[in-house]
């Protein structure tokens, strides 16, 4: 499955709030991603953002009149709004939410709305006191009873000074719930468990051992998989990356540690799938104090055997779906083949890591899948959100 949103007809209305200059960036994302976005300004949103900043960002004419050089731009409005995949409304003033829950259309971001037949989602964002009135809280919830997804402001610091909720949320994030709210629900009602991340296996508080996994292929494949409504719990080693949305985090830093958590969630998993950079040793002893160089010109440690978290779920596997991931320099069939079979695995991902585009911090990935029939499926080099997307496409074929 490709970027949902590639090549879809998406409109972006900007109302005018002070939040209006997010938007600029929204579009920015949503055209990196391969849509064809056309932005309809009200005429307040003009005191905030110019419309040629989006027309260049867009490559399209932007709208923001119903009554453009004399014509009657309506009928403009009601075929883009036939065209339309989505529409987000970003951000959405106490004004439009109000006029769009009373069905009012006075100019041409409102009458275009009145049009729509596609999911529409909107980002109110205004004051605080605004925000909580009884009238823009009635108008939101009569919104959502219509069939109109809202996502709800952060909370913080707003341009007038006040801080509670109002503020549009990161464009990053808005395009994160458009891209839910238009993913097919494939997985709904199916629980997953993924594992993600390196370990660290400390020699003594303040130095360990562990490897150069980002965990972004572990956090993409739980990523697309809450996208495509499944119930998902990410178990992760330490890593730099931003919590998910809508998915059961826990962290955890050693293999031991990662190991109680992952048993302690794997009943109740249908699918498994083990992404997870786990050390394979661990220092039989860990000091106390830190180590000291005095007189140690050289410094030998013993390491001791980590559990093989996924051996161990192939042998307690029941009637669940599990997925490993293999890490090789070299021989990716062979050594694949070998943890598929020991492992008693469904499928495994075989990656050659120590490339520059594949391997453990790379955006992309070249993979290798080997399935449990004997069979292979050599993946071309793609974005590891993208391969994440063919992976589960796969399991919900196995
Ligand atoms: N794995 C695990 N527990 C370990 C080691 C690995 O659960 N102690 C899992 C990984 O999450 C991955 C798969 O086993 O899904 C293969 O990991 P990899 O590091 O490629 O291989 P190892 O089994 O550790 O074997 P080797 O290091 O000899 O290649």
């Amino acid at each position: 499955m490709k970027a949902i949103i590639e090549n879809k007809n998406i409109v972006l209305g900007v109302s005018g709030g002070i939040a209006a200059y997010k938007s600029v960036e929204l579009l920015r994302l949503m055209v990196k991603r391969g849509a064809n976005v056309r932005v309809i300004m009200t005429k307040n949103a003009r005191w905030f953002v110019g419309p040629l900043t989006f027309k260049a960002l867009s490559g399209q004419p932007v709208c923001t009149d119903l009554f453009e050089n004399g014509e009657d731009a309506s009928i403009r409005h009601i075929d883009w709004a036939g065209e339309a995949d989505a529409v987000v409304i970003a951000p959405a003033t106490a004004n439009i939410i109000g006029k769009l829950a009373n069905g009012v259309a006075d100019d041409a971001l409102s009458t275009f709305i009145l049009a729509v037949t596609c999911p529409m989602i909107l980002c109110p964002s205004m004051n605080s006191q605004m925000y909580e009135s009884k009238a823009v809280q009635r108008n939101i919830e009569r919104l959502k009873a219509d069939g109109h997804f809202v996502i709800d402001p952060d909370s913080g610091q707003l341009a007038c000074g006040t801080t509670g909720p109002g503020r549009l949320p990161e464009p990053e994030d808005i395009l994160d719930r458009l891209i839910y709210y238009l993913s097919p629900k494939d997985l709904k009602g199916k629980r997953l468990l993924v594992t993600a991340g390196p370990t660290r296996e400390s020699i003594d508080p303040v130095r360990f051992i562990s490897n150069p996994s980002s965990g972004k292929m572990g956090f993409a494949v739980a990523k697309a998989a809450e996208k495509r409504g499944g119930d998902v719990t990410l178990i992760t080693g330490p890593t730099n990356l931003a919590d998910l949305n809508n998915v059961k985090m826990l962290k955890v830093n050693t293999a031991q540690g990662m190991a109680e958590a992952v048993f302690s969630h794997m009943e109740h998993a249908d699918i498994i799938i083990k992404v997870a950079a786990v050390s394979d040793y661990r220092p039989k002893e860990q000091t106390e104090q830190k180590i000291k160089k005095d007189n140690i010109s050289e410094l030998v440690v013993f390491l001791e055997e980590n559990p093989d978290i996924l051996k161990e779920l192939g042998r307690r596997k029941k009637n669940q779906i599990l997925v490993g991931f293999a890490a090789e320099t070299e021989n990716l069939e062979k050594h694949s083949q070998k943890k598929l079979t020991e492992k008693n695995l469904d499928l495994i991902v075989g990656n050659i890591v120590g490339r520059p585009s594949s391997g453990f911090d790379a955006e992309t990935n070249k993979a290798t899948l080997f399935y449990k029939d004997g069979t292979t499926e050599p993946l071309p080099t793609m974005e590891k959100d993208d391969l994440a997307h063919v992976l589960l496409d796969r399991i919900l074929q196995l």
